[in-house]
């Protein structure tokens, strides 16, 4: 018989940890709300003690967002678990998600503790935890790594202390299929207390295995996976959603289990992710990838006209892609960009769909079509918008591979022109050095990604930077058929975030 499996979705905090990708309120209840609409069981809202920012950031997510559990996540310690319970206090159905490590190497070098006075500790945090919450998740971090009866023994105890799930995390990304499904299954034979609660796990990708261990440990009895979109998160990052979703979906009868994800909001929630995080997805990655359902080889081509499933096991439709045949050039109207646009499940308020519009004629007027991705891209650019302390005027680039680049950059601050020029190490760098020296401010590029987002010579070009500023990092994003150009939007965009962070 068919079991459900419940998704724990923590984008907001396990993938919030990527470098960068820091949300603000705003962004991170945007995110929510289309997880509640992708059918999550529970979001992980974010770990409240870590600013004062992220605590109201988590508590809107819990009184706004409807629908899944809102968790937050503490350490084993009493402030943790205050704040964490201020945070959540008013979902509709809030968790508290209390963690400590159980592997030796966590116990004595991090937190340089004996098994049993660690123990000790769990069963303290998840008591305490217990007296604000009834569903209390208790994480034995590093568990791949744990001594096995040791572990039995703290899930044991937790369970004794009240948790309602016990999460068996591998924490490092050290385990391997067969030997993660193998733990799964002998705790669940040596500790009978846990046919009572909910048994999660969480994967993460240091050695490419993370959703391979999260079906191992499905397939073995876990109840609960632990995991976010795109497969973002700490280091390679944790177990992707919708590879494991879409794997259930696949196969039924090899995994006897399903989920409640709303499978058509996949792609979506994806797109929302990546902008919004500005993490860009990998053009090859399963199930989102821009080349997921691309068919480029001729023979395959064929095989697709003659009948789809001969090379694709699973109808883009089911994961919110579709196919469209009008195309969008310049003469097209507000009601065409209009239809597309719902089409591709951006709802946009009356004025940022003008913002659309007009970009959208801007851009037409330069380019024969408007493609799919192009439009997404120009939407993307105008919803994360921040405010322009200073604005993009103009440029001019001299270069060549007999002479040093040398460019020419004029910005708008309040209605001011204020241009600069400067040399470099070609025409990039001379760019990014005239910005700094407008803004007054430097900055060390600390990731740089140009791609183009059509096929074509006169392709929309994108540029994605992250750029180190003061003690932090900011994300920008550029475009423009112009690739130098976009790329000196971008840089400048990462500034304007900086200066908007600045002033709040
Ligand atoms: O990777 C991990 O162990 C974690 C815990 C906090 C669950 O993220
Ligand atoms: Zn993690």
């Amino acid at each position: 018989m068919s079991r459900k499996i419940f998704v724990f979705d923590t984008t907001l905090r396990d993938g919030e940890q990527v470098p960068g990708a820091k949300l603000n309120k705003r962004q991170k209840l945007e995110i929510a709300t289309q997880l509640a609409k992708l059918g999550v069981d529970v979001i992980e809202a974010g770990f409240p003690c870590s600013s004062p920012e992220e605590l109201q950031a988590v508590s809107a997510v819990a009184e706004q967002v409807r629908g899944p559990v809102i968790a937050g996540l503490a350490r084993a310690v009493k402030q943790d678990i205050d704040i964490a319970w201020e945070a959540v206090q008013k979902a509709e159905r809030p968790r508290l998600h209390v963690f400590l490590g159980a592997s030796d190497i966590h116990l004595q070098k991090k937190l340089r503790r004996d098994r049993e006075s660690a123990m000790e500790m769990a069963v303290e945090a998840v008591r305490y935890a217990k007296k604000y919450c009834e569903d209390v998740e208790y994480s034995t971090e590093d568990a791949s790594r744990s001594d096995f009866d040791y572990l039995c023994r703290v899930i044991e105890a937790a369970i004794g202390a009240g948790a309602t799930v016990i999460n068996v995390p591998d924490t490092v990304g050290y385990a391997i299929p067969d030997e993660y499904g193998d733990l799964i299954r002998r705790l669940r034979e040596g500790i009978p207390a846990l046919d009572h609660v909910t048994l999660s796990v969480h994967c993460h990708n240091d050695l490419g295995l993370a959703v391979a261990n999260s079906l191992a440990a499905i397939r073995n009895g876990a109840s609960q996976v632990e995991c976010t979109i795109n497969g973002i998160g700490e280091r390679a990052g944790n177990a992707s959603l919708e590879e494991i979703v879409m794997n259930l979906k696949t196969r039924p009868a090899s995994y006897q289990a399903y989920t409640d994800i709303q499978t058509q909001e996949i792609y979506r929630t994806s797109r929302m992710v990546s902008r919004l995080m500005n993490i860009p997805v990998q053009p090859n990655k399963a199930i989102v990838g821009a080349n997921a359902f691309a068919h480029s080889s001729g023979v395959h081509q064929d095989g697709i006209l003659k009948d789809r499933k001969t090379y694709e096991i699973i109808r883009p439709e089911d994961v919110g892609i579709r196919q469209h045949n009008i195309v969008l050039t310049a003469r097209s109207g507000r009601a065409a960009l209009r239809h597309r646009l719902t089409d591709l499940g951006f709802e946009l308020n009356p004025e940022q769909f003008e913002r659309v519009y007009n970009r959208f004629v801007s851009v037409a007027d330069r380019k024969k079509e408007i493609a799919t991705e192009d439009l997404r891209v120009i939407v993307e650019i105008e919803l994360t918008r921040v405010p322009e302390t200073f604005s993009f005027h103009s440029m001019q680039i001299m270069s060549g591979n007999t002479m040093t680049p040398l460019a020419s950059v004029t910005l708008l601050k309040e209605e001011q022109k204020l241009t600069d020029a400067a040399t470099g190490n070609g025409p990039v760098d001379a760019a990014f050095n005239c910005i700094e020296r407008i803004v007054g401010q430097q900055g060390k590029l600390r990731d740089y990604d140009l791609k183009a987002v059509t096929m074509g010579r006169d392709a929309l070009g994108e540029a994605m930077v992250r750029v180190e500023i003061g003690d932090s990092i900011y994300s920008g994003i550029g475009t423009s058929p112009d690739v130098i150009e976009a790329s000196t939007r971008a840089y400048l965009n990462a500034f304007n975030r900086f200066f908007a962070n600045s002033q709040a």
